[in-house]
């Protein structure tokens, strides 16, 4: 595993969103869901303020379009994984976050295909409890535009998901048996992409804690926090590894453990003084692989017209420019793929080093603030409080 610690966070603050007083009487995260059994769409409540699910959750031959709207997803394996991602190009994940839907590196799943180039390094990890993934990426190639990053969830704010109605099934967990036609279904999973970053982790229900490792309250603590990895720039690698504390959990300098409780989303974060640092757990076995194997389906599609993407190519996949530290340039590099106003923050706070950093994105009074935390790359973001 090349390369040192790569991630950074950069925390977004979104104070004029309006959280209705409402919660489901039908959790999504509470749905067991056998993959033979899933319905046209998973969402039940009707009467939720925030609306209904948007796409649908059976997807097959004739949804597999760059239009597709299918909202049921997998992490299998470092070739074979999906992100969530708008359904309409230059969005922000703040505007959409209900209604992302499934963008794969793979056919077969009846959903959007990741255009070859949007990842530019990830890093997938398998442990005993949960499949985590993390990288960069050229995050116009996914309708994503703007500054606004966020967390996707089994939870969101009234229960529902988001996207709102959200399913997520792998054929890697144990109970799999190695055979890719068994999936299993995910209860619990978090998602961040924004900033040309993104991480997620989907929990295996039959282990001790998937709500506690795949816990979705940290929303303003964006990957670094949520899900610790090592991403070499340009690298896609699969590893093993050991479960990571639960989120929150951390282990003091006086040997006690403890839990970090992030703060209400109208009380400031002190970003350079949370009360620990993550280590990513223990990885080992990790098989490097070409991204050009990893997205073989994706090279015959282009990023939809309306997004910022000129920018994206030229200075995409940020490489390990010869060396095992990571440079500075490599962060700010990596961070300005979109050309992006706000990536260019993440960027240029990251490399100085300087700590948080607040400027004011166009959406919804959002601030950004970047933060260095060590070194440098995956620049990340939360926005919305998912209870
Ligand atoms: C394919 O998926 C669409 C959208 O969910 C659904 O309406 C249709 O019935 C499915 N077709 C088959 C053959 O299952
Ligand atoms: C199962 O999927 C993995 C990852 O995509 C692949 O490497 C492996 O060959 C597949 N196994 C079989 C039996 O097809
Ligand atoms: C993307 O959206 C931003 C903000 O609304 C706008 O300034 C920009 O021109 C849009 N880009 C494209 C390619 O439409």
């Amino acid at each position: 595993m090349p390369g040192s610690t790569l991630l950074s966070l950069t925390l977004l603050a979104v104070s004029s969103v309006v959280r209705a007083d409402y919660f489901s009487t039908d959790p999504l995260a509470d749905k067991v869901v056998p993959y033979a059994s899933i319905p046209y769409q998973v969402m039940t409540d009707k009467d939720d303020p925030r609306g209904f699910q948007s796409g649908y959750n059976i997807c097959n031959s004739t949804t597999e379009n760059q239009d597709s709207k299918c909202q049921t997803m997998f992490v299998n394996h470092i070739d074979d994984f999906c992100l969530w991602a708008p359904a309409t190009p230059n969005s922000t994940i703040a505007d959409t976050e209900g209604d992302e839907v499934a963008w794969c590196s793979k056919k077969g799943h009846g959903t959007r295909i990741i255009p070859a180039g949007a990842i530019t390094s990830i890093q997938l990890i398998q442990t005993p409890s949960y499949i985590q993934i993390a990288g960069t990426l050229n995050q116009a190639y996914l309708n994503i535009g703007g500054v606004d990053g966020g967390e996707l969830d089994s939870g969101g704010q009234d229960g529902e998901g988001n996207p709102m109605g959200g399913l997520v099934y792998t054929n890697a967990f144990a109970a799999s048996n190695g055979d890719n036609g068994t999936y299993i279904q995910a209860q619990h999973w978090s998602f961040f992409i924004g900033n040309n970053a993104f991480c997620g982790k989907i929990c295996d229900q039959s282990k001790p804690n998937p709500q506690g490792l795949c816990n979705n309250v940290y929303d303003r603590l964006g990957c670094e926090y949520n899900a610790p990895a090592n991403v070499a720039p340009g690298t896609f690698e699969a590893c093993k590894g050991d479960d990571m504390l639960p989120v929150g959990v951390y282990v003091g300098t006086d040997g006690q453990t403890s839990t970090y409780h992030q703060p209400a989303e109208t009380v400031a974060i002190d970003y350079n003084n949370l009360p620990y640092t993550p280590t990513p757990a223990p990885t080992s076995s990790c098989v490097p692989y070409q991204s050009s194997v990893i997205f073989a389906d994706g090279a015959a599609v282009t990023p939809a017209a309306g997004n910022d993407v000129s920018g994206a190519g030229a200075s995409a996949a940020p490489t390990a420019s010869g060396s095992g530290s990571v440079p500075a340039g490599a962060a700010t590099g990596g961070a300005k793929t979109t050309g992006g106003a706000g990536a260019k923050t993440t960027g240029s706070a990251a490399a100085s080093g300087s700590g948080a950093k607040p400027s004011t994105t166009g959406t919804g009074g959002a601030a950004a603030f970047g933060v260095s935390v060590g070194a440098v790359l995956l620049g990340f973001i939360s926005v919305l409080a998912a209870l």
